[in-house]
């Protein structure tokens, strides 16, 4: 049978964590007609947030609707309408199809927000998480629901890069896995598989790179500037290593160094 009909499609999801990559995720699965809740602890942060998924739809219809302005406004009207926000997760999961984390990147952080939404959530809930540096068995376990878990790993900016990579544990059940892939589609995305394993592909090739690109800068043997030109003109990168370190994030990337 098709996925479409093997899966009860996810509509309605929760995204906990309103920085970037959880507004970024919120913006798309908002674009894309499902219901999403965005969760943060504050209603300041959210505010922000709403604000940065505005700013980058703006951006975004500007491109895509270049001369029909009105149905650019009309794209980020039914995208704003299909977004809600919330600073109580407990209190909004109780209808979600899927629950998708995007905090910090702390274990015990992660391990008693899924513990506590693991006893509000319904039992056909599929909880994911956004880590990258992270087990996601690891995190799975603080649940009874570990066959309904699994990763969703999105990259930055996440309303522009196309990839997915879906991560299925020994636990995550293949009903599950397929209805995260059928998700991740169903946003417009390619979604790659990958088994729970540290840096899963992007991360595991890309990191490693970037860390070579300082032990050459600290070697003497390139300044940041040419080592960043060089990639871009040489290999065809978008960004050169140091640019895309900046991008990231150095405290994220220095998460997913340490990557446990
Ligand atoms: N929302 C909406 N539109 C955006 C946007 C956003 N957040 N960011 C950029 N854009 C738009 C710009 O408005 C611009 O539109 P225009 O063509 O109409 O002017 C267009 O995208 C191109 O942007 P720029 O001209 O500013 O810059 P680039 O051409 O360099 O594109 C980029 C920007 C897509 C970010 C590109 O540089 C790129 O692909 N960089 C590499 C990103 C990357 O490798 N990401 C993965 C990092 S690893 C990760 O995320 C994993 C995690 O675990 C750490």
């Amino acid at each position: 049978s098709s996925s479409a009909t093997r899966n009860a499609a996810i509509k309605h999801i929760t995204v906990i964590g309103g920085g970037l990559m959880g507004s970024g995720i919120a913006q798309v699965a908002a674009s894309t007609g499902h219901t999403v809740v965005l969760v943060d602890q504050a209603e300041d942060i959210l505010k922000k947030s709403a604000k940065g998924i505005e700013d980058s739809l703006k951006r975004i219809a500007k491109k895509k609707f270049a001369d029909k302005p009105e149905a650019g406004a009309a794209f980020i009207q039914k995208t704003m309408k299909n977004l809600t926000t919330s600073t109580d997760a407990a209190s909004v999961v109780h209808s979600t199809d899927l629950v998708l984390e995007a905090i910090v990147e702390n274990l015990q952080v992660k391990h008693e927000l899924f513990k506590t939404l693991d006893k509000f959530a319904p039992e056909h809930t599929v909880f994911a998480s956004n880590t990258s540096s992270l087990s996601i068995t690891e995190i799975a376990n603080s649940t009874t629901r570990q066959d309904r878990f699994g990763g969703l790993h999105f990259f930055n900016p996440v309303p522009l890069m196309k990839l997915v990579e879906v991560i299925q544990t020994p636990m995550t059940s293949q009903k599950t896995f397929d209805a995260l892939l059928d998700f991740s589609k169903a946003l417009g995305k390619y979604p790659v598989s990958c088994k729970d394993t540290p840096g899963f592909i992007v991360n595991r090739l890309l990191v490693p790179y970037m860390v070579e690109a300082i032990r050459l800068h600290e070697r003497g043997h390139g300044s940041k500037e040419d080592i960043d030109l060089a990639m871009k003109l040489g290999a065809g990168y978008p960004m050169g290593p140091f640019e895309l370190l900046d991008y990231v994030g150095l405290d994220t990337s220095k998460f997913i160094i340490d990557g446990k």
